[in-house]
């Protein structure tokens, strides 16, 4: 008799990751392939860090538990980068350390909503924020923001709801758009959820990734916001693991049981990683010549990709992705994807990874990669667009 697999379990897959088996499957192929589908920075972690890393591997301590919250290294590391980078004051206690921050967004869902609550959120926008949303029992409210409605999450858009949703995941720089939110856009949203009793969920997993403005921590607006980030993205640490949350007092111990009975603790050795290049300023030299690389590679692509494959896209300010409009070419973005990556050796991301109800027309690609990945990518897009002129 076959057993039950609960209806939680019935997600959508995170098509990205979909794609990522496919090309690591794909081999002997006559070109290099070119990997413009994940969100992961090409370049090495912090110099610190894989010093950290060789010094320790000896160090018995080094591979065992830590506590459920992290390392206090880790912890008072962190609370020191947010005095660094925003001038903000925050108590080591109020930080805990996660696997990833995809784990803390599980965290934060399973602490701050019940069964049946509803979570507004950007569409397109993440998709792994939806699919955890339905394996926590939680109903995704998606708003759009197309490009029709400027590709922004504002508080006008938020102002015009039909019911106030429980929570609210916000992501600035976003992906897959790029779009960085001011200041303003910020404490504005975050004064309609404190007026509204809205839990807001702020995602800065980009910050330092962004090109011409400011990025703004939500705490600076908001003293019930959760605060979201991670050492994977300008730190280029993703396979680490190593995430953290600023959590409003109220919320750390039933945040730090959920992670002593969910994962006991993070990755130690990776913690230690994380709090030296915290620690050292070349870390930030480093971390932000690949940032001048991400802008390279994103002005590069604006500038030769073939106008079929961009059309009316979000301008990226931040973040190293290109949601590009492609309904010049196609409607079905699942097709074009196997096109690229079968036919090109191009890996990108489907926009209905993104978007349910209009990502057919959109793809998304990371331009996080070396700079002459993008050029090659965008000369063998080229060839293939004038081929079907
Ligand atoms: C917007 C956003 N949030 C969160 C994550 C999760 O990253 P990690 O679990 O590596 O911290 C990603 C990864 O691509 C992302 O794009």
């Amino acid at each position: 008799m076959a057993l039950r697999i609960s209806s939680r379990s019935e997600l959508p897959s995170f098509m990205v990751m979909d794609v990522l088996e496919k090309a690591e499957r794909m081999t002997n192929l006559p070109q290099p392939l070119l990997r413009l589908e994940m969100g992961q920075p090409s370049s090495p972690p912090p110099k610190a860090a894989l010093d950290a890393i060789i010094n320790h591997v000896h160090d018995i301590s080094a591979h065992g538990y830590t506590l459920s919250r992290g390392t206090i290294e880790l912890t008072e590391a962190i609370a020191r980068h947010y005095k660094r980078w925003y001038d903000l004051d925050v108590k080591p206690e109020q930080v805990l350390v996660t696997v990833g921050s995809s784990l803390g967004f599980m965290m934060a869902f399973l602490t701050c909503f019940e069964a049946g609550d509803k979570i507004a959120m950007a569409s397109p926008g993440y998709s792994a924020y939806r699919n955890l949303m339905l394996s926590a029992s939680l109903e995704p409210m998606l708003i759009n923001i197309d490009p029709e409605y400027n590709s922004r999450l504002t508080v006008e858009t938020l102002e015009k709801l039909d019911t106030i949703p429980d929570g609210l995941i916000i992501a600035s720089p976003a992906n897959p758009t790029g779009v960085v939110m001011t200041g303003d856009e910020l404490a504005a949203i975050s004064r309609w959820c404190e007026a509204n009793g809205v839990r807001l969920i702020s995602d800065e997993i980009y910050h330092g990734i962004s090109f011409d403005k400011t990025d703004h921590c939500a705490m600076q607006y908001s003293s019930s916001a959760l605060i979201m980030n991670s050492f994977s993205k300008y730190f280029a640490m993703t396979g680490h693991r190593v995430g953290w949350i600023i959590a409003p007092d109220d919320l750390v111990d039933p945040l730090e049981r959920l992670a002593q009975n969910c994962f006991i603790s993070a990755n130690t050795l990776s913690q230690i990683a994380a709090t030296a290049a915290l620690d050292n300023p070349e870390t930030y030299r480093e971390m932000d010549s690949y940032v001048a690389r991400y802008r390279v590679n994103r002005d590069l692509l604006i500038d030769r990709l073939p106008q079929e494959l961009l059309g009316n896209f979000p301008y990226p300010e931040g973040g190293f992705y290109i949601y590009a409009d492609t309904s010049a070419l196609s409607n079905n973005s699942a097709e074009l994807t196997d096109t690229f990556l079968n036919d090109l050796y191009i890996a990108t991301t489907p926009g209905i990874d993104f978007d349910e109800a209009a990502g057919h027309l959109s793809l998304r690609f990371s331009f996080a990669g070396s700079t002459e990945d993008m050029a090659e990518a965008a000369d063998r897009l080229n060839r293939w667009v004038q081929s079907r002129r």
